[in-house]
């Protein structure tokens, strides 16, 4: 019944990232929605009103991604007494609360509330109209960050609200990590700047050496972040230790991690059988 009223009143496909207004539904029926929407959530989107009682509106994303709920410039909190968010599509799924979300020991604190869903549907029900007449919803595409991947490990969304990053404390040669990330559906993780790594040596610390997924072991002096295939070029952030990577011919040191006594939150190339631990990573 849902799905149908909401089809009827719209099918806006967001491509990519994008603004959008819900479509406001025409009076002319009083038994449907006095507005509603469907929106393919393909990156992220913002909807801005005018919202109203009964207002609703559906959200999908990719299958195996989850959708995160935020409101620009304000907290979801306070939007929790004008608004739902069920998880899902039917009508006896549940109702999103804060209370209910995972809490990540090493997630971000400092962030506004945002409420994630378990799968990759939901809507929104407004139960009275907003009082901010600014009022503005954020739906981003996000990964379902674990608490852990397996025995020893900690996962959180550290760099940003929609990405996963876990530590793995056993340690592993760089292939066997490589892996061990892959059964999990993550990557080794890759530093695209200093923000990035800076944020992830202060979550788990830089005591222990970590295996990132840089590596030269194709060809020597190429060094490629494996996890994307994309090769370190002139003008990309590095953090290699003084003297470091090893310009000798052939030589064994092809992998590259961070962290330890040598090389401290520097980056180091070293054989890539060394044991290390790692850091996998999933982005939406
Ligand atoms: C490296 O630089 C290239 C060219 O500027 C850019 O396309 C690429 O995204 C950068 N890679 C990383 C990992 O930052
Ligand atoms: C650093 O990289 C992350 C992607 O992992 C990106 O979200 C962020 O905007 C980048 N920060 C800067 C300052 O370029």
């Amino acid at each position: 019944m849902i799905k149908l009223l909401i089809l009827y009143a719209c099918a806006l496909a967001c491509v990519s990232s994008c603004y959008g207004n819900a479509v406001p539904l025409k009076e002319e029926n009083t038994l449907l929605p006095l507005c509603g929407g469907y929106m393919f959530v393909d990156d992220e989107v913002v909807i801005d009103g005018p919202f109203n009682e009964n207002c609703i509106l559906q959200f999908e994303t990719q299958e195996d991604r989850i959708l995160a709920f935020s409101v620009l410039d304000g907290d979801m909190k306070d939007a929790l007494q004008f608004l739902n968010i069920h998880d899902g599509f039917g009508i006896d799924s549940p109702i999103l609360k804060v209370e209910n979300q995972i809490v990540h020991k090493v997630s971000r604190k400092d962030r506004p509330t945002i409420l994630y869903t378990k799968n990759s549907e939901a809507i929104v029900r407004f139960t009275k109209t907003p009082t901010d007449s600014n009022f503005q919803l954020m739906i981003q595409k996000a990964v379902d960050c674990p608490l852990g991947i397996g025995d020893n490990t900690q996962c959180g969304s550290v760099v940003d609200d929609v990405s996963c990053h876990c530590a793995v404390f056993n340690t592993k040669s760089f292939t066997d990590m490589t892996m061990y990330c892959l059964d999990y559906k993550m990557k080794l993780v890759i530093f695209e700047n200093r923000t990035e790594e800076e944020i992830i040596q202060k979550t788990w610390g830089t005591q222990y050496a970590y295996w990132t997924s840089l590596t030269d072991a194709r060809r020597d002096g190429t060094w490629v972040w494996e996890s994307t295939m994309s090769v370190l070029s002139a003008g990309n952030y590095t953090n290699w230790f003084p003297g470091r990577p090893s310009r000798v011919a052939n030589n064994v040191d092809d992998c590259m991690l961070y962290g330890g006594a040598t090389y401290l939150n520097f980056w180091g190339d070293i054989d890539c059988a060394t044991l290390a631990r790692g850091i996998c990573e999933v982005k939406p």
